[in-house]
Formats: C-alpha cells, sequence, structure tokens
C-alpha cells in the first residue's frame, strides 16, 4: 500500500491521536524527528508555524518535494514524497503533528565541516541571515533553525530557494540568489559547525 494512503487510513481511524501518522513520518524522519539521513531534514523543534506552514505548500504543491522510498521502511514500502503525504492530510492533524514534533528537542547532525569556511559563513550569516534566523540560526524562531541542520538537505534547499520552487521573505531569496558558490559553502560550513 502506498504510505499515504496508509497515514490517511491512520488518521481516520485513531482521530486525533497523532501516534501512528508519527510512525510513517518516522521512516523517513527518524525516531522523533531526529533524520540520520543527510537528505532528510531534522523536524524537531522547529517551530510549530512553520511545520505546519509547510505541509499547506507542499498540499498546495507551492514547495518543491522529494519522491523518494522511505529509508527506513522496509523492502516493500512504495516511493511517495511530501506533497503527496500532505495531501492525505487534513488541517487538524497537520496541526497536531506541528504541536507534536515542535515539543521534540532539536539534534544537531554530527557531520563535517571545514573551520576556515565556517568563520567566513558566520560573517555573511550575521552580514544578512542573523535578523531573521537567530542566534547564528540556532534559535527556532519565525524562521526556523538552520544550525545543525544536514548540510546535503541545506544546500538542495538553498538551490530550490534560488530557482525559487519554495515560498520564501522576497529579500531572503534576493540575497540567496545573488551569493557565488563560495558564499554558500561558507553558509553551509558555519551551520554545520555548530554541533551543541
Ligand atoms: C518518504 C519520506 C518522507 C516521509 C514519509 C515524510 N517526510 Fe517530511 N520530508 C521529507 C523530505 C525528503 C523533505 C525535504 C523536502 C523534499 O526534498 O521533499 C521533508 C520535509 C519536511 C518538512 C519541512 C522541514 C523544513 O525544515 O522546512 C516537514 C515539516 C516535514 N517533512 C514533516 C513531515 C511529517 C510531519 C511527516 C509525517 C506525516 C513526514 N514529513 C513524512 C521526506 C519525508
Ligand atoms: C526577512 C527574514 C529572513 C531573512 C533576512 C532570511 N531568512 Fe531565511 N527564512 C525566513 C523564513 C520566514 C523562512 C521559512 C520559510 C518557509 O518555509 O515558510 C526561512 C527559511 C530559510 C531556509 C529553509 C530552511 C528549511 O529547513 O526549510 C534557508 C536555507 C534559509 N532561510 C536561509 C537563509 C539565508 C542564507 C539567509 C541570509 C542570506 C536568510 N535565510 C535570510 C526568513 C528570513
Amino acid at each position: 500500500m502506498m504510505l499515504s494512503a496508509t497515514l490517511a487510513c491512520a488518521v481516520q481511524a485513531w482521530g486525533l491521536d497523532v501516534e501512528p501518522v508519527v510512525a510513517g513520518c518516522e521512516y523517513c524522519h527518524g525516531v522523533n524527528g531526529i533524520s540520520v539521513d543527510g537528505h532528510i531534514p531534522i523536524i524537531a523543534g522547529q517551530p510549530e508555524a512553520l511545520i505546519a506552514v509547510a505541509h499547506e505548500q507542499f498540499k498546495d504543491w507551492a514547495r518543491a518535494c522529494t519522491t523518494l522510498k522511505p529509508p527506513r521502511g522496509g523492502e516493500e514500502m512504495a516511493m511517495t514524497s511530501m506533497c503527496e503525504i500532505s495531501s492525505s492530510l487534513d488541517t487538524t492533524t497537520i496541526n497536531a503533528l506541528a504541536t507534536h514534533y515542535a515539543a521534540l528537542p532539536f539534534v544537531p547532525a554530527p557531520q563535517s565541516f571545514d573551520p576556515a569556511q565556517g568563520v567566513e559563513g558566520a560573517r555573511l550569516h550575521q552580514l544578512y541571515c542573523a535578523s531573521c534566523h537567530l542566534n547564528g540560526g540556532a534559535k527556532a524562531g519565525f524562521a526556523g533553525r538552520l544550525a545543525g541542520q544536514w548540510t546535503p538537505y541545506l544546500a538542495l534547499t538553498l538551490e530550490r530557494i534560488k530557482r525559487e520552487e519554495i515560498t520564501v521573505p522576497h529579500v531572503m531569496q534576493h540575497k540567496v540568489s545573488e551569493f557565488s558558490e563560495a558564499e554558500i559553502s561558507a553558509l553551509l560550513n558555519f551551520w554545520a559547525s555548530q554541533q551543541e
């Protein structure tokens, strides 16, 4: 059975109990939202509003999504995507999922980084990004957490922001589009360097 259909059935059967739906999320996002796959974001501790809005954007196909086989799902699992999954969830369930994941602690990804590039990235972040992504991107304010997020996921997301495949604040879209590859790399190393 397709994962999205499984999730929809679970919601009907269990009403507002999100645990059965959460089990489906964990096939990709890891136990308690701590992803162990670099292409899948850590969602624990992200702001409630951001998690809910992300689902609404995926649902409207207003945000690029990847079709993949859930890495922790086992052999019989079908390919699916955030767009398909979000389309199978109603607003009440989405809000309950947002509350659930926002309350869990974010655990930074254990990944390598280049300290020298990280220093340059810190400077760029402070100049252009810190007004919304607070504490070097470590505080989950309205703009969400970047520090400690998986680098492969953030690199792809920045590409998509450049291509206008994700709806983000105009000022951010503009700045990200102007950055050179070296500047993007510096920022990625800065965020990866924050492992506490
Ligand atoms: C098949 C794997 C898969 C499943 C199952 C899945 N996700 Fe995702 N999710 C992803 C991927 C991959 C992304 C990154 C965007 C992309 O490339 O599609 C993502 C992105 C997200 C984001 C955006 C995060 C951010 O920082 O902007 C949220 C929120 C999210 N997922 C929540 C959930 C929830 C809640 C569930 C369960 C209902 C779920 N996901 C199930 C793969 C999955
Ligand atoms: C005006 C406020 C603002 C500024 C300035 C800003 N951002 Fe953002 N950023 C946001 C908001 C809000 C989101 C969440 C957008 C959404 O998905 O709804 C976001 C999301 C992101 C994401 C996606 C995170 C994820 O997991 O989905 C990345 C990457 C990002 N910003 C990078 C940057 C960079 C790099 C800069 C500096 C050049 C920057 N931002 C400056 C407000 C801002």
